[in-house]
């Protein structure tokens, strides 16, 4: 059986990006590398049969669009987007202008969404594809001094959470990676742009947490190179995972996010529960006021599969909580392949 697949991966040039693209051509992939920087990426791979260097800031959706009817032209389609690019603007919430913010959600949040974008017409017309983002252990547990890069990848987990039951269907999966710290250069200019202390009740924490980040540059614990080359074996599996922490720190900080979300459950459970609209009296259940329409004879306090109105106690999942659905040969809202590209 040929398990060759076609990866497109952002942010190639360096960090996982670069680790990314050469663990997946050592594991006979073909591979569509992209970035800012197209001739980096040329010069640190060289000249290869199964790699196509593309130009691609995440940031510019014809860019997106570009890139990948590049990949396609050159190798018939995309079956696995890694979204790997990203940026960092730390500091405390008040210190980070909102043009930074800005910036922050558009390269890490903005960006992801630009490229799978472009991609999910290719990939619903194979009726399959996996589409994998680099999110981070600060997507799932706020951090001192990380706001606005917390913001952005606590916004890519509500999106993959979500986007994955809208193309389940087609037959795409996805996957959530949460890396704790790897020693790439992402706590490095221009990776990191890092904030000035303005407020005088910042000014000392500021003083402290700067050193502090800077000095866990070039010796945070974890080797991307690892990551790389286990994140190939994870995507080739038959059944991928919808999340992987990958990194002990991650593991722990999930963990402890894990327990105190479900501490934080039980905490509430009394004054959080009963607070429903009374049930309609035995006379209203006889003679609805609402007779027709979309959503008619629906409670909005009635579990619902998508989790919308989901009481604590529904499972919001319509599948089985490891993983994907099963195939939907019959599904009316799947249209076979030859009817070319769905916009
Ligand atoms: N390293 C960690 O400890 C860690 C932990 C958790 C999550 N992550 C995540 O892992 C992913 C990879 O980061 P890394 O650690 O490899 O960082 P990195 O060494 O700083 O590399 C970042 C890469 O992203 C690219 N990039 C940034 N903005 C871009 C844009 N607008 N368009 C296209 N490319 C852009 C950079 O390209 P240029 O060369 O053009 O700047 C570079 O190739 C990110 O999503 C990051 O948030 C990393």
């Amino acid at each position: 059986m040929n398990t060759m697949k076609v990866w497109l991966v952002t942010g190639a040039g360096r960090g996982l990006g670069t680790h990314i693209v050469r663990a997946a051509l050592d594991a006979g992939h073909r591979v569509v590398a992209t970035g800012r920087r197209p001739a980096r990426i040329e010069q640190v791979f060289g000249e290869h049969d199964d790699l196509l260097v593309a130009r691609l800031d995440i940031t510019r959706p014809a860019e997106a669009e570009t890139a990948v009817a590049a990949a396609v032209e050159r190798f018939g389609r995309v079956d696995v987007l890694v979204n790997n690019a990203a940026d960092s603007y730390p500091g405390y919430f008040e210190e980070i202008p909102p043009e930074r913010m800005r910036a922050q959600i558009e390269s890490t949040l903005m960006g992801p969404m630009n490229v799978t974008r472009a991609v999910l017409p290719y990939m619903r017309r194979e009726r399959g594809g996996h589409i994998i983002t680099i999110s981070s252990i600060d997507g799932l547990a706020g951090l001192e001094f990380c706001a606005a890069y917390a913001t952005a990848k606590f916004g890519v987990e509500g999106w993959m959470e979500s986007l994955r039951f809208d193309i389940e269907p087609f037959g795409i999966r996805t996957t959530i990676v949460n890396p704790g710290l790897f020693r790439t250069e992402l706590l490095s200019e221009p990776s990191t742009t890092w904030p000035e202390s303005s407020i005088e009740d910042y000014a000392g924490r500021t003083a402290t947490m700067l050193p502090a980040w800077r000095l866990k540059n070039g010796r945070q614990a974890g080797d991307p190179a690892k990551l790389a080359a286990s994140l190939i074996r994870i995507a080739e599996a038959a059944e991928p995972p919808l999340r992987w922490i990958v990194g002990d720190d991650a593991l722990a900080t999930a963990e402890a996010k894990a327990r105190q979300l479900l501490a934080q459950v039980e905490a509430s459970r009394a004054s959080g529960s009963g607070l429903n609209h009374a049930p309609p009296s035995d006379e209203s259940r006889v003679r609805p006021s609402t007779p027709t329409g979309p959503g008619a004879g629906s409670r909005h306090d009635e579990p619902t599969a998508t989790g919308i109105g989901a009481t604590a106690t529904a499972d919001p999942s319509p599948y089985p909580p490891t993983g994907h659905p099963p195939p939907q040969p019959s599904d009316p809202g799947v249209k076979p392949p030859e009817q070319g590209i769905q916009q």
